[in-house]
């Protein structure tokens, strides 16, 4: 387990100053354990990276999404990056500023854009034209100018998972180059009611080296270069996200070091530093705590039939993920096991051959580095409640959402009675 805020007092798992098994015994499992410090540390990481130039930090709201954790960024001065309409209405609940939002995503609907119009974000990244024409004519309507950045995709490969690759050209994102220069040609006559005020580029997700990043940046600024020779300025360069953790024996390069690299040819230019980071800020700051339900011994392999789900945690059967699993607790001995949930698919496993401490029958575990794309991707699927989630900083811990009820998950279909 490497994990900043997490670790061993006399053979106990300790998150900052309180015990897991405590608060699993308080709260019960499947519980999402957070260390704020972790959090506000990671935020801190990245303005101190970019001390002295213009930026926004915009942390991306779809890692991690309780408004109890977006009011830590809230209250550090972080900007938001946001993909839908509840996302913008949560970063305003938890007192973030809607100026300092970015919004992206391919799809957004009339209502979504409406209500980012009105309470003025910082700019929309643009993905097509037929969703610029949508913004210009609500804009319009509402008699208000809205910022866009356009999402250029600048074809480089990030070296991460498929599925969370999203620079390259035949990925559903962005725009190229070419149609990015065609649209900004004669932009203000043809949308009154925008502003082009960027260009963003999002590559993926959970990479580790810094080269990918200048790739892209390099080519983007000699694109920003080429608008500009054509009569088009452009005041933010938006990188997306994507800066990776450790959930193994990965080395990430730290923002110190992706800043030093990127920041040269964009402070050249001139423009405001934009980023999007998500799974940076929060990946390493969770456990998913789990309980043993059984040990089964079948022929050929033993199970560790664990509390939590794929619908609690998802990534292993989405992403073939790597998860680290701890006992909460020591044990003397190890033995070779799946871990697995209750749910009814052979997808339904946090770790394969793995070699675990020898727990048993009411153990708890830690599964680590949960904290992106963790809770947010759960669902009730086989009408499981999801998980409650704690907020812990130095000896406090808050419930941050409670354990679904049965209630919860059927109230809207009880009302269509
Ligand atoms: C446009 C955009 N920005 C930022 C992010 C956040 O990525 P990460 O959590 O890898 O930093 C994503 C992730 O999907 C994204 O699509």
């Amino acid at each position: 387990m490497k994990q900043e805020y997490f670790e061993r007092k006399d053979k106990e798992l300790f998150c900052e100053g309180v015990s897991v098994k405590a608060a699993a015994e308080k709260f019960g499992t499947p519980l999402y354990l957070y260390s704020a410090s972790h959090i506000k540390e990671r935020y801190n990481n990245f303005e101190e990276a970019l001390k002295g130039y213009p930026h926004e930090i915009c942390y991306a709201v779809k890692a991690c999404s309780n408004i109890h954790i977006l009011e830590l960024f809230a209250k550090a001065g972080s900007g938001f990056d946001i993909v839908s309409g509840c996302e913008l209405r949560r970063v305003i609940d938890a007192g973030g500023d809607p100026r300092k939002c970015v919004y992206a995503g391919v799809g957004k609907s009339a209502e979504e854009i409406k209500l980012a119009v009105e309470n003025e974000i910082l700019y929309f990244g643009v993905e097509s034209v037929p969703e610029l024409e949508r913004i210009n004519a609500i804009a319009g309507k509402l008699g208000k100018v809205a910022r866009v950045a356009l999402r250029a995709n600048p074809d480089v490969d990030a070296h991460t998972h498929d599925y969370i690759t999203t620079g390259k050209s035949e990925n559903k994102f962005g725009l190229t180059f070419s149609q990015t220069e065609e649209i900004l040609k004669n932009f203000p006559k043809k949308y009154p009611n925008l502003e082009a005020a960027g260009l963003q580029i999002h590559i993926g997700s959970q990479i580790t080296e810094t080269e990918p990043y200048r790739t892209a940046v390099l080519k983007a600024a000699e694109f920003v270069k080429k608008l500009r020779a054509q009569g088009t300025e452009l005041k933010y360069f938006d990188i997306g996200g994507g800066l990776g953790i450790v959930y193994k024996d990965e080395e990430p390069a730290t923002p110190a070091e992706l800043i030093k690299e990127i920041l040269p040819p964009i402070s050249e230019l001139g423009m405001t530093f934009v980023c999007e980071m998500g799974r940076y800020m929060v990946g390493n700051s969770s456990v998913l705590v789990t309980k043993v339900e059984y040990v089964k011994e079948n022929p050929d392999k033993t199970f560790v039939i664990v509390d939590a789900a794929m619908n609690d945690l998802i990534r292993p059967a989405l992403y073939e993920a790597y998860h680290d699993i701890v006992p909460v607790e020591e044990k003397d001995g190890t033995f070779v096991c799946d871990v697995v949930g209750p749910v009814c698919e052979s997808g339904d496993f946090f770790r394969k051959d793995c070699r675990l401490a020898k727990v048993g029958e009411g153990d708890l575990l830690a599964i680590c580095s949960a904290g992106a794309y963790g809770f947010t991707m759960s669902s009730n699927y086989n009408s499981r409640n999801r998980a409650a989630e704690v907020l812990v900083e130095g000896d406090e811990m808050t419930l941050i959402r409670k354990r679904e009820t049965y209630e919860d998950q059927v109230r809207n279909e009880k009302t269509c009675r």
